[in-house]
Formats: structure tokens, sequence, C-alpha cells
């Protein structure tokens, strides 16, 4: 994007407010133009700027960008550098320590905080616990824990001694922890005995040992346990080891092992358009430097800021805006155990009001759902509290539709704060397309523009741009530092979902859709162009659901499609063939409850359906494929307008839920 391509149209457009502008870290658009032509004259110096500002380096390096194994782009290849010494030592070098790093709030609204010495001495007793047990370099290390100090812990130390760690969100079931321990062939597992939300308990550890024994996990050497309520657990000695002990037993310092740029730091798996979930491989260098530079653009993060980001660490925005970005600004964040509506739906708002945060970053889902609430029980409404700290509240992870980007601006920012939309994906490290607090004008339902050095486009299938106003593939046609290096075992995977071959072969390909304005250039996100749902901001494969549907003994044949939802955004609609007879009437309701609990074994209570429908069989081209769009339409209870004259069975689309 060059940068006089923006032409505002000042009156569609909110913002931004003054007195954030005024201080901001990149005031007014002028500033942001310069850093867009700043990239745009000299790529790699640019970069290679931000990298010696952002990060300490125990090497300095002297390459910046290497094109020369498209799409396997390297960055800051021969510089060194450790984490975990970015993140801790170099503020407790600086200043005394005495910073807060984390205040931890529980789900029973107590509250523990720790400085950053603290932080430091904690990660360096369990990176020495887990080389005592035996873990090394390039290991992989599996963390499946609940939002807690702790979990920040384990992965801090993985990458203080080169181990790579991979969290595995705490709701997926043992089937899916198994696969990813399987595929990594990981050497540990961190977990806690329970992990606590909204009052009830859930039962990692069992969960845990159930996983691991489904097969295909003898590497796993160890599992530290993290005492979170102390409940009765099984136990298998030597295997498991209590992380407090493990850590009392160890020394409080540790000297970081010196990494090259380019060493896996962490993989993060996620959905794709098949069955089985692509552990998504980040690099250390890149990504860090993509976390602290969001972080002063995106947040307009200052010193005395109090940051809140409330997604768990089991996806990418709890990895990148908990575990890493506050901490490599040596700021002050907050860390919630809980769930949004426990004890009550206000209290996001109870806690901004008593931890006095200044930066708030939530799912689109999240604030929906405290709408909803907030009509129901007018205590919990924002304007109850006092939110007058508030500065920037952003949102990630799916489309913010503009009345509901209206609530949050009008009664959690009161006007005043900066909204900012993020676009960006477990794929891109961080941010790549959003607003500057400080700068862009804001639009209603817009992540507006991409950040300085990310060139975003919007394409067709051969890769051409279409014009402003018109839909298409979003791409991204340069790589840049925080992008995924490959997909752990499977590079062929990387580079065929990523960087097609009809696109030129070194063109990022996002996966979503996206449209820009044809006034201001904005990006508008359409939604996914493959079979993939996002559904509350969680992301699951169309493929992986009818893969867990068909597992089930009863079910000859599922197909899934996503609805749209007013609460979770998309939904999940299943279409199941029967074995044996169709079921019908109350039998009908007992195995659709059946198959959503078989669901949530299998991969995760997110990805029940919420609807089942049974037909005598699906509807088929000729050439046997699922028609889709069709069953799109009977989800939605759509007109059929898809010739279905050669359907062998017409009368299954009322089965399916053709409107008579
Ligand atoms: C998918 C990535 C944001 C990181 C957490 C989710 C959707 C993400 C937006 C946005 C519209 C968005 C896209 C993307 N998405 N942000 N601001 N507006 N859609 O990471 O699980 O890898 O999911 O979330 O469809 O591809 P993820």
């Amino acid at each position: 994007m060059s940068a006089n391509d923006l032409r505002h149209q000042e009156s569609d457009t909110l913002g931004p407010h003054a007195g954030i502008a005024a201080a901001a870290n990149v005031s007014g658009m002028d500033a942001y133009r310069a850093l867009v032509a700043e990239a745009e004259r000299d790529y790699e110096g640019f970069w290679a700027g931000r990298a010696r500002a952002m990060l300490d380096w125990h090497k300095p390096f002297s390459k910046v960008l290497d094109e020369s194994n498209a799409p396997f782009y390297t960055w800051f290849e021969d510089g060194e550098l450790n984490a975990s010494y970015n993140c801790l030592d170099r503020h407790v070098e600086r200043s005394d320590g005495s910073r807060t790093a984390i205040i931890f709030e529980a789900d029973d609204g107590a509250v523990t905080a720790v400085s950053y010495a603290e932080l430091l001495a904690r990660v360096c007793r369990f990176a020495n616990a887990l080389k005592a047990y035996g873990v090394g370099k390039g290991d992989r290390v599996v963390v499946y824990m609940p939002m807690s100090i702790e979990a920040v812990v384990a992965m801090q130390a993985c990458t203080r001694i080169g181990a790579i760690h991979s969290v595995v969100f705490g709701g997926f079931s043992a089937k899916s922890l198994n696969e990813r321990i399987a595929d990594l062939g990981a050497v540990a597992l961190v977990t806690a005995d329970e992990q606590m939300r909204g009052g009830r308990p859930l039962p990692l550890k069992g969960i845990a040992d159930e996983a691991l024994g489904m097969g295909h996990c003898d590497s796993v050497q160890h599992v530290f346990v993290y005492r979170r309520t102390g409940a009765r657990i099984g136990w298998n000695s030597p295997r498991d080891v209590w992380m407090h002990e493990a850590m009392a037993a160890q020394s409080t310092q540790c000297e970081p092992q010196w990494l090259g740029a380019e060493h896996p730091l962490f993989v993060l798996y996620t959905s794709g358009s098949t069955g089985k979930p692509k552990g998504v491989q980040h690099a250390a260098a890149g990504y860090l430097l993509w976390a602290a530079q969001t972080m002063h653009w995106t947040f307009d993060l200052k010193q005395n800021d109090v940051f809140w980001c409330t997604a768990d660490i089991g996806w990418i925005t709890g990895h990148t805006y908990i575990a890493y970005g506050p901490l490599l600004c040596g700021a002050t964040q907050i860390l919630f155990e809980g769930v949004p509506v426990y004890p009550d739906a206000g209290r996001f708002w109870r806690m901004i009001e008593r931890h006095r945060v200044s930066l708030f970053y939530t799912a689109p889902t999240a604030i929906r759902a405290l709408i909803k609430a907030s009509h129901e029980n007018p205590d919990t409404h924002p304007g109850r509290f006092d939110l007058s700290t508030l500065r920037v509240i952003g949102t990630a992870g799916e489309p913010i539709n503009p009345q509901v980007w209206q609530w949050y601006y009008e009664h959690v920012g009161n006007d005043r704060c900066a909204v900012v939309d993020t676009w960006w994906q477990t794929e891109t490290g961080g941010q790549l397309i959003a607003p500057l607090p400080g700068a862009t004008p804001l639009v209603p339902g817009a992540c507006t523009l991409p950040l300085p050095g990310i060139c975003a486009a919007v394409v067709d299938e051969t890769g051409q741009a279409v014009p402003h106003g018109h839909g298409g593939l979003l791409v991204v046609t340069r790589p840049w530092p925080a992008m995924l290096r490959t997909v752990w075992a499977d590079p062929e995977r990387f580079r065929k979902t990523y960087f097609p071959a009809e696109l030129g072969g070194a063109t990022y390909l996002a996966g979503d859709g996206a449209m820009r304005d044809a006034h201001t250039g904005y990006f508008t996100i359409t939604g996914r162009i493959d079979d993939v749902l996002n559904v509350s901001g969680h992301r699951l494969g169309t493929m992986a659901i009818e893969s867990a549907l068909v597992a089930h003994p009863g079910v000859a044949e599922a197909a899934v499609v996503g609805c749209p939802d007013a609460l979770t955004g998309e939904a999940i609609v299943a279409f199941v063939v029967w074995k044996s007879a169709r079921p019908e009437g109350v039998f009908a309701a007992q195995m659709a409850a059946e198959l959503c609990a078989w669901v949530a074994s299998e991969i995760g209570p997110i990805a029940k359906p919420k609807e089942i429908r049974f037909g005598d069989n699906l509807p088929k081209t000729r050439s046997g494929k699922i028609m889709r769009r069709l069953l799109r339409a009977l989800a939605n209870g759509e007109p059929i307008t898809q010739d279905v004259s050669t359907l062998e069975n017409a009368a299954v689309l009322e089965q399916l839920g053709l409107p008579r």
C-alpha cells in the first residue's frame, strides 16, 4: 500500500480523540504515513531498526531478511537472544525489579501479584527443574494449564532453556490433547490438578492422565503438576512431579540459553481445512519483535498503563498479549482465571474498576454476551462502574458488527476511548491490520489499515488486485518478521496452505475474505474463505467436527456447516446420516444430545453442534461431493437456489430442514 493511497473522508469516521492523539506513541495520520513510507523506502532497514530498538540481542544480527528459500523465510538469522531474558532479566537489571508484572485475579476474586524480580526467580527455578528432569534445547513441552501465573512461568521457563512449548487450551478433550502430544513427540507435560472456572472445578490432571493413556505418548518422561485446588488426583510415580516441589529444590538463578533468532519459540495448534490441526511454528526473534512493537503501536502502551487481555493462554492472543507482549515491554498486566459472567456479568467492568485498567482487550463474543446480560440485569451494565481509567479498548478474533462496536465505544469507552478492532491470526503472530489509537480515524466494524511495514492486499484467485469496494482474498504480499515459519513436521502443508502456487508461491494467503472501502481504503474482514468456522472467536475446522461425528458408532456420514448466530457469531449445524433407520421424534432428540456429548469428548465442548439434523442421506453432486452451499442454505432457512434435479432422493431436503 502506498502512503498517499489514503484519502480520508473524515465525516464517516470518529476521532482520534485529541487527548489520546496528543500524547500517543504514533500521533496523527502523518506520523503513521511517515512510518509506512519509511518501511516502503527501505523494508529491511525499517525492520532492522525496530528489532534493535525493541529487543536486547546477545549477539547482534548482520542479516535481516533471507528470501532465498521462499516461502521458508528467515529473519535476523545470525543474531542470538533469549526470550525470557527479554521479558524479565532486562527489566530487573535496569531497575530494581519491584514493578508489578502480573496481578492475578482468581475465579473467586482472590488477588495475588508478582513483581518482575519475583517472576524471574520463579521462571529460573522452573527452568532449572526442567533441566534437572532432562528437558533441554529443542525438546517439546506441552502446557495444559489453567489461567495462572504458573502457566506463564512454565512458558517462560521453556524459552529460557530453549525448549519449545506448545500450550493446549484447557477446554480441549483428552483426545485432542493426546493428538497434540503425539504429533510433537513431547518429552514433558505441565498441567494442574484442577482448573476453576465460574465456580466449577475441571479435572485437568484426570484428563491429562486419560490423554497419556491413549497411546503414542511414550515420549513423555515427566508430568509436572501445579497444585491449584488441592483436589485428590491420580498419581503415577516417578513420572508425576509436583511443580512446587521441583521448584523448591532449585536455585533462583539460571543463565539463559542464548539461541539463534530462528530457533522455534513455540508451536500452537490451530484448525485448518482438514481434520488434523496444524502445528503453527513461530521463531523467537521475529515474533518477539512483533509482540513488543504492537504493544506500542496498537495499544499505545505507556509507562503507567495497566494492561488486560482477557484471552486464554491456550490461544495465540494469550501468547502474544499475555505471555510475551506485556512482559517484553515491562508492563503491568492483569491475568484472570475465571469467566466474564461469574459471579455475574459485571465481572469485567468490576475488575477494570478495581485494578484501574487503562488498556483492555477482549473478544466480540464476550461483548455480545455482556450486552445481552446487561439488558437482563441492569446492575451488570458497564455504566454502573467507574471505567474512567480506560484509554484504549480492543477486540480480536472475529468480526465485530457496527452495533456491537458502537455499544463498546459508548458504554465501555464512554465515547472517549479508542476502539481498536485488530485483525490477525495464529499464523501472523500478532496484529497486522488495526487502527493506531492516536492516529487512525475509526469506523465501526472496520479493522482499518495495515500496521506500518505490513503489505496487505485484496486479490482475486489469480493474485490480481481487486478494486476497492470489491470483495476478494486477503493476502500479505511480503514476508513480515512474526509470520509462522512452518507447520510442525509438515512443511509441504505449510507451503500449500499459505503460499499456493496460484498466487505465485510467495504471497501469504490468510484464508479470510476482505474488502477495502472505496474512499478510505479501510479493510473490512468478510469471514473465512475455507472450511473453517468461527464460533465465539474459536477457530474450528468443519472437517475436524465431521471426523469426530463419524467416529461415533451410530453415524454413517456427517456434514457440518456454519450458520450466523447472534451470540456466538457463527454456530455449528451438523447433518447426520444414521447407520440404521433415521432417528425421529424423541429418539432423534436423544441421539442429538448423545452426539453433542460425543463431540465434546472427541474435541472439546467448544465444538458442540448447536443443532443436529438427521437425513436418510446427504445431498451430493453427480461426482459425489457433498453440496455444502445447499446445506448452508438449509441451515439458515434460506430458499434453495441450487439445481437439485440430480439429487437421487429429493425428499431428503425436507428431512434436512427445507422450509415448506
Ligand atoms: C481468524 C484467526 C486475532 C487472533 C485470535 C484468533 C478471524 C481475527 C478478526 C477481526 C474479523 C477476525 C479471522 C482470522 N479474525 N480477527 N478483527 N475481524 N475477523 O486467531 O484462532 O488463528 O483465528 O479469526 O477469520 O482468520 P485464530
